[in-house]
């Protein structure tokens, strides 16, 4: 039985290869050239796991890679020349590593002009890395030390949507319109955990998710999602947002289904579109609720059998306010659909 199970693994490998879009040479290659701190899996000859490993320094990465796990070492230089033949590159984790900014080499990642994800969460990076290739959908440098962002370093990243900013030094004047120009098809950013005090401005009509939880936001300018026509969630948990800093129709925005304003200094319910489904305010300074204000739509006009005129409101939270029960009775015929509430 040996022989026919042997042919068999010989024809699975060859198939896989085939898949991976190598040729036999190639894939020799490749395997020979994995780098003997890492591990190279045979059946999938593109990507070099090397994380994990205590690494200080990158090894030489050989030319075929499309996937490299670097995370979790103690790797100072993102080494231009370790990854020279890198050129591949799809996928660059380099998570938990002790990168700083000075340690980006010149030249080293807009030398991969197929990369797509570039992680560097949990590094001392000070700046946003410049000369980041086009290719780049998905960049993660939350928990560093960032407290610039270089003008001009998105531009002519067309295809970035996502940036994880979170954890970081970031003050108002490092986040401009300047900074942020060239963002034009980001659909989410999340800059949680720095120092902003205003919403950032600047940011394309493409964002679907903003998220700034733990910053020092104190007020939100009149019409300010109006430049954001498609923002669905949005976060702004745990900062110093009073009611005076809210304008009256600010968040009545048709396109949000989720907004969480918990832990801020509200006072009065804000204005809500029909269409929310989440809404979280609790731990502010909310006194009274009133039913009819809060409805989105007038009480007497909702009718159960015409979708349209219910108001979408699932889930409440009101809980650490100073709202004193019992919760008001047009709350109730107001979100016919709320499945739970929390006061
Ligand atoms: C790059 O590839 C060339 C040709 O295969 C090889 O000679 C060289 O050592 C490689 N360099 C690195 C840094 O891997
Ligand atoms: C909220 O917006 C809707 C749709 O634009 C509008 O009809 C409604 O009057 C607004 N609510 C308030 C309280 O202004
Ligand atoms: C709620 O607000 C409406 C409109 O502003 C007002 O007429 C009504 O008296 C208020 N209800 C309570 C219980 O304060």
């Amino acid at each position: 039985m040996a022989l026919p199970l042997g042919l068999l693994c010989i024809l699975c490998f060859v198939g896989s290869v085939i898949s991976q879009d190598m040729t036999y040479e190639e894939y020799m290659a490749q395997i020979q050239a994995c780098p003997q701190e890492c591990t190279c899996p045979p059946n999938f000859p593109r990507a070099i796991y090397c994380d994990n490993k205590g690494l200080k320094s990158i090894p030489k990465i050989p030319t075929n890679t499309w996937y490299l796990y670097l995370q979790n070492n103690l790797i100072e230089v993102l080494s231009a020349d370790a990854l020279r033949n890198a050129t591949q590159l799809r996928w660059l984790n380099l998570n938990r590593n002790k990168i700083t900014s000075e340690g980006v080499e010149e030249g080293v990642l807009n030398a991969m002009p197929h990369l797509v994800h570039l992680y560097m969460d949990d590094n001392l990076l000070s700046s946003v890395p410049s000369q980041l290739p086009a290719s780049l959908e998905h960049l993660r440098v939350s928990r560093n030390r960032i407290s610039k962002i270089p003008a001009g370093v998105f531009i002519g990243l067309d295809k970035l949507n996502l940036l994880d900013l979170q954890g970081n030094k970031l003050m108002d004047d490092a986040v401009t319109e300047v900074s942020l120009k060239g963002l034009n098809n980001l659909v989410q950013i999340n800059l949680a955990k720095n120092q902003l005090t205003s919403m950032p401005l600047g940011l394309p009509p493409t964002m679907t998710q903003l998220f700034l939880d733990g910053n020092n936001i104190e007020k939100i300018p009149i019409g300010y999602f109006k430049g954001l026509p498609k923002v669905a969630f949005l976060r702004l948990n745990h900062n110093k947002l009073g009611s005076s800093g809210v304008p009256k129709n600010v968040f009545n925005v048709s396109s949000i289904l989720d907004l969480q304003l918990s832990h801020n200094q509200l006072t009065e319910v804000p204005v809500i579109p029909a269409g929310l489904e989440h809404l979280l305010l609790d731990h502010n300074m909310i006194k009274s609720v009133n039913g009819s204000n809060i409805c989105p739509v007038s009480v007497d006009t909702i009718d159960d059998s015409v979708n349209e005129s219910v108001p979408r409101l699932r889930y409440l939270r009101l809980d650490g306010n100073e709202i004193k029960p019992p919760i008001s009775r047009d709350i109730i015929l107001c979100f016919r659909l709320l499945t739970s509430i929390v006061i």
